[in-house]
């Protein structure tokens, strides 16, 4: 009958909208851990609108916006490596006009070799920090302040045992 095929259509019409809403696939996120760092990192940028209302300072730019897939991701702005390994060690994207959510299966966790990470203003839309930042063993700095974070601190943010400075301040906790 007409009345129920056109049912079927908006059910499946509907299922299409739920899925393609779906953050990533999980198989997605876990082929992340493969991806040259570059790679993830540009997935990362992509992640978020750049708004220059997202940021306060007045010496704020969008930083990601001069990154080019053909240059290597360590002669980006804010994108620090260590000169003998190469790996990727400082992530300074403070001030950048960043907006949008940190989900938990964000590129940016499989950076294994962070150090320094800045994400100070900028606007997170209430992000929960995902507890996946416990994947940065080697992580000394933390920045986040008056990025738009809110909800519980994380656990693992307390097992981040090289950790000596932690900035959360001017989020809504
Ligand atoms: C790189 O290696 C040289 C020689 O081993 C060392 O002196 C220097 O401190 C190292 N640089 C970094 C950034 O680790
Ligand atoms: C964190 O970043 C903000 C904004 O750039 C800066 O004012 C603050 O001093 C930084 N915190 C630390 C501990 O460096
Ligand atoms: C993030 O927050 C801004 C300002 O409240 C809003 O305009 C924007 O639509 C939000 N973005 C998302 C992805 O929710």
């Amino acid at each position: 009958m007409a009345g129920s095929t056109w049912k079927y259509q908006v059910f499946f019409l509907f299922c299409l909208i739920l899925h393609s809403q779906l953050p990533f696939p999980s198989s997605l996120s876990s082929s992340f851990s493969s991806m040259p760092p570059c790679s993830a990192l540009l997935h990362f940028s992509k992640s978020f609108s750049l708004v220059k209302d997202a940021s306060l300072s007045r010496a704020s730019y969008p930083k990601t916006a001069s990154w080019r897939e053909d240059k290597h991701c360590c002669t980006w702005d804010g994108v620090e490596c260590d000169q003998n390994t190469s790996h990727m060690v400082g992530l300074d994207l403070s001030s950048s006009w960043l907006m949008g959510h940190i989900h938990s299966n964000n590129a940016l966790f499989f950076l294994p070799n962070l150090r320094r990470l800045n994400l100070a203003d900028n606007w997170f839309n209430h992000s929960l920090i995902p507890s996946e930042i416990g994947n940065f063993k080697s992580l000394t700095h933390l920045n986040l302040s008056d990025s738009g974070i809110s909800g519980q601190i994380p656990f693992e943010i307390s097992q981040l045992s090289s950790l000596v400075s932690l900035d959360l301040s001017k989020n809504g906790y």
